[in-house]
């Protein structure tokens, strides 16, 4: 479904992503893992078409190097971001309404958001301001605003950060349902080692923007190189 082949990105003298190459095949989940600064969620912001780079992006066989945002988001692919951002003033509807006129061209649909609402188990809060739910709240919210321009492809930038093992666990369901149930592809940006094994097929680990390893996530955690040097702190933190 997506084809990154030798994507380098320089801020300047720095080399965030250094002629990084990965294939997501569709319908999957993919995981991204590193180090702090290994240029993660700037591979994200290559796909999404924030910043000109050098290589060559593909997306279901297009080439969507050097495309607009807009126009890579009417494509079917849309991220969150590490940060929750949502819309406090606006109600939990409304906030899903917005995702609902971007996307994918078909527009405005209020049966989608009313199905999102349910998905989202939102029903009750449909009318209470966003800036009112909680940091889980806030996150599934970012995730259904995400949905609601109904991608092909949804890439998550760290969604299990600041959460406990319990809403941790939520998450995972939740992403594993919008993977099987929605049948979105889904990247994921984690440093949870317990996430990365469970909930993914292919992971990819990088460090100062290239590849350290990629395949399946057991053999890919296991790998002693790989748990020592850029995994440690996540899975000291994490058994
Ligand atoms: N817009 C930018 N301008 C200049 N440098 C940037 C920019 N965005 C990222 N960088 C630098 O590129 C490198 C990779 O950053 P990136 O945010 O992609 O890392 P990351 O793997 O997502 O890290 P983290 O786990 O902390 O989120 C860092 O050294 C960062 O400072
Ligand atoms: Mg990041």
């Amino acid at each position: 479904m997506l084809q990154a082949i030798n994507l380098t990105k320089k801020f300047g003298e720095l080399v965030a992503v250094d002629d990084l190459s990965f294939t997501v095949e569709k319908g999957q989940i993919f995981g991204i893992a590193g180090p702090n600064g290994a240029g993660k969620s700037t591979v994200y912001n290559l796909i999404t078409g924030f910043f000109p780079f050098e290589g060559k992006l593909l997306f279901n066989g297009e080439d969507i190097s050097g495309k607009k945002p807009h126009r890579i988001a009417q494509m079917g692919i849309a991220r969150t971001f590490q940060v929750p951002h949502t819309f406090p003033s606006l109600t939990v509807e409304q906030a899903l309404s917005v995702g609902s006129r971007f996307g994918d061209n078909t527009g405005f649909d209020p049966e989608y958001v009313d199905h999102l609402l349910d998905f989202l188990d939102f029903q009750e809060e449909r009318y209470n301001l966003t800036g009112n739910l909680d940091l889980i709240g806030k996150k599934k919210l970012m995730i259904g605003a995400a949905l609601a321009t109904r991608p092909k492809l949804l890439m998550l930038d760290e969604p299990m950060a600041g959460s406990n093992a319990h809403e941790i666990q939520d998450l995972m369901e939740f992403i594993r349902r919008i993977n099987d149930e929605m049948g979105v592809t889904i990247i994921i940006i984690e440093h949870f080692m317990k996430v990365l094994t469970e909930l993914t097929e292919t992971l990819l680990i990088i460090e100062s923007g290239s590849k350290i390893a990629s395949g399946d996530p057991d053999i890919v955690t296991s790998n002693k190189h790989v748990v020592e040097c850029y995994l440690g702190d996540a899975y000291a933190s994490d058994n």
